[in-house]
This record gives C-alpha cells, sequence and structure tokens, in this order.
C-alpha cells in the first residue's frame, strides 16, 4: 500500500504518515484520519478548500480534469504541484503531501470544535 506523509500542520509539528490503498480519495483519507483540511462541498469539487500541494509523487495521480482545474482558480497561491484533494485518487507510488494554510483555515472555521487545538500562524 502507498504510504501518505502529510507535512507538519497547525494540528500536528510532526509528519505524519498514512497507508492508503490505491485507488483511494486523498480527502476522505485525510479527513478520516483527523488531519486538518478543509471539506466545505463535501468533495463535490466546487469550493477549493481541499487545496494541497503534491510535493511527492505529482505524476502518479489520476490527471487534473477542467472542473479541478476551474476551481482549484478560486484557491490561493496555487502552484504548479495544486491539487484539489478530493479529486486525487492514490495511485500506486508514496506521496508527501502539504496541506495548505488556506485549507486548515477553512477546516478550523468548518469545525469550531478544533479551533482551540489550530495553532496560530
Ligand atoms: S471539498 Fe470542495 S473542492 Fe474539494
Amino acid at each position: 500500500m502507498p504510504k501518505i506523509t502529510f507535512l507538519p500542520t497547525r494540528l500536528s509539528a510532526t509528519p505524519i504518515t498514512l497507508e492508503i490503498p490505491k485507488g483511494a480519495n486523498l480527502m476522505e483519507a485525510a479527513t478520516d484520519a483527523g488531519l486538518p483540511m478543509g471539506d466545505a462541498c463535501g468533495g463535490n469539487c466546487a469550493c477549493a478548500s481541499c487545496h494541497v500541494y503534491i510535493i511527492k509523487g505529482f505524476d502518479s495521480l489520476n490527471t487534473l480534469e477542467d472542473q479541478e482545474d476551474d476551481v482549484l482558480g478560486f484557491a490561493e497561491d496555487i502552484r504548479e504541484e495544486s491539487r484539489l484533494a478530493c479529486q486525487v485518487i492514490v495511485g500506486a507510488e508514496d506521496l508527501t503531501i502539504e496541506i495548505t494554510d488556506e485549507s486548515q483555515v477553512a477546516f478550523a472555521n468548518e469545525h469550531p470544535e478544533h479551533r482551540e487545538q489550530i495553532s496560530p500562524r
């Protein structure tokens, strides 16, 4: 199973590595693991709150489709390695993921019960 490493977040000062089966949805895996990733539209490719950077393994992922590309246009600080996690299907390779600060702030706004755990930057 591919190993997915999430770089430190506002909730964790150390990286978190998960083993996720090939074919899994990246956002569902991250949110199931309690990682601070926004999911405002419920994974329907309509909000960009799940914006992540694919630091390693980008080419092993499914292709970015037109709708994802359009919605990514609403995200802040878009880079070549940007994807919407709700549209990412994990491939056979290990990944390294950075959850954007924008996405972590969206998580805090969507989940007020975790706000006190989210460290400010
Ligand atoms: S959760 Fe809204 S675009 Fe991914």
